[in-house]
């Protein structure tokens, strides 16, 4: 990587300001805020057990939530404090704010290899805006910066570009952690050169969502197999029937100019070819945004390209299952981003879990390796029990897929040169 690594870096006794993304899921039990998924902070363990090791005077900051400038109980970053010191097996401090006089103050009795992690930095609207004063404040913490958050690279906020820019202007290095290494390795220069053949899968909703990975995909994959409501805009551009499937009548011009320049460079897009269909049936009821809850209701099969009038596209029927299946199964290279239908609901899931199956085994028996590019193909591929056996899962969700689009995200760019 042409970026500076946290293993290049001497921090002995340095104050080091770590980048982390500890915006993790929670809920409240029992009055009190709970961390329900530990995977953002586990993959940021081997940085900070390395820089722990080195000797330098770890501050954490991270967002948590979208709390949009004001402090929010619920959005504090407090027990997620206790949580990651139950899995570095060591004290947390924890700061109740991430700026000013009283947390330099608390900065003064850090020991090398004392951890301290700052309060929310999005309790202030000057994070976001990536305003240079706040920024200078960020840097006034610390002699050296390292971001580990992937999952926040493609915003261009205080903590993640801002600061990085004041602690390399005032001489300071700037390194990418070993998390960010990973990701950066794996969505990108991996990718680059890819075994053959070299299958994408790509779910979701909306086609204008993943269009430009489309796009970028195009100069590299052997083959492209679409799955979730995006197929359906797909056959809405093929003149077929899509019911009261999800689509975006707007995008058919970009779906079928995806398929002639597929076509032109000899990549396979494969579409579903059956459907796992219901009715979705209004129950009365309006959700927060006022919106009508509709209710998917008489799960069937619909063997036709064709949907009825009455039938939503909600997962992948049994044929395009094995047919997706057999392709995954002869790659030697796979990325994966987006689920194949409603998988959330277990009436639905098939699709996805049939997908995350193959994935799974033919990294296992043909060696081939697999990319999960974050997001929801990440939770369907864990609660399949099947996360562990992939060759790569990403922490990022936007951040993954403005990187595979080819995007140059701003908290990478912020980082000192090699
Ligand atoms: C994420 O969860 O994708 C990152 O933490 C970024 O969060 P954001 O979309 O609120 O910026």
């Amino acid at each position: 990587m042409a970026k500076l690594i946290v293993s290049e870096l001497n921090v002995r006794g340095r104050r080091v300001l770590v980048r982390v993304d500890f915006n993790v899921p929670m809920e409240e039990k029992d009055g009190q805020m709970v961390v329900t998924d530990t995977t953002r902070i586990k993959e940021t363990l081997p940085t900070l057990d390395l820089l722990i090791e080195k000797g330098a005077k770890l501050i954490l900051a991270s967002h948590l939530g979208r709390p949009k400038g004001k402090r929010e109980t619920s959005m504090s970053l407090r027990p997620v404090a206790a949580k990651l010191a139950d899995m570095l097996c060591r004290p947390v401090a924890f700061a109740d704010d991430c700026i000013g006089e009283k947390v330099e103050q608390t900065l003064q009795a850090l020991q090398p290899g004392d951890v301290l992690l700052l309060e929310n930095v999005r309790f202030y609207a000057e994070e976001e805006a990536n305003d240079p004063g706040f920024s200078e404040k960020l840097a006034n913490l610390a002699d050296v910066y390292v971001n580990d958050a992937f999952g926040s690279a493609h915003r261009a906020h205080a903590s993640t570009e801002g600061v990085a820019r004041v602690i390399a202007r005032r001489g300071g290095a700037c390194a990418a952690g070993l998390l960010m290494e990973r990701e950066l390795r794996f969505l990108g220069d991996e990718l680059e050169h890819p075994a053959r053949p070299f299958a994408v899968i790509l779910g979701g909703a909306k086609v204008s969502d993943k269009i430009n990975v489309i796009d970028r995909l195009l100069e590299k994959a052997d083959s492209i197999l679409i799955g979730g409501a995006m197929a359906y805009t797909f056959r809405l551009a093929q003149g077929l029937k899509v019911g009261k499937s999800l689509v975006e009548p707007d995008k058919t011009e970009v779906a079928k100019s995806a398929l002639s320049k597929a076509g032109a460079r000899g990549v396979k897009i494969l579409l579903p070819v059956d459907d796992i269909i219901a009715t979705p049936t209004d129950t009365g009821k309006v959700n927060k945004k006022g919106k009508p809850v509709l209710e998917m209701q008489n799960r069937r099969a619909n063997a036709s390209l064709n949907l009825p009038d009455d039938g939503a596209g909600v997962d992948i029927g049994p044929a395009t299952v094995a047919a997706y299946s057999e392709v995954i199964r002869s790659a030697k290279t796979i990325l994966w981003n987006g689920p194949m239908g409603i998988f959330e609901d277990p009436r639905f899931a098939e699709g996805t879990i049939a997908v995350a199956r193959a994935v799974a085994e033919a990294t296992k028996k043909s060696g081939a390796k697999s990319i999960i590019g974050g997001g929801d193909s990440v939770k369907a591929l864990n609660a399949a029990g099947l996360g562990d056996q992939v060759t790569f899962m990403s922490t990022g969700g936007g951040a993954s897929l403005e990187f595979l689009e080819g995007k140059l995200l701003p908290g990478v760019a912020a980082l000192s040169d090699r």
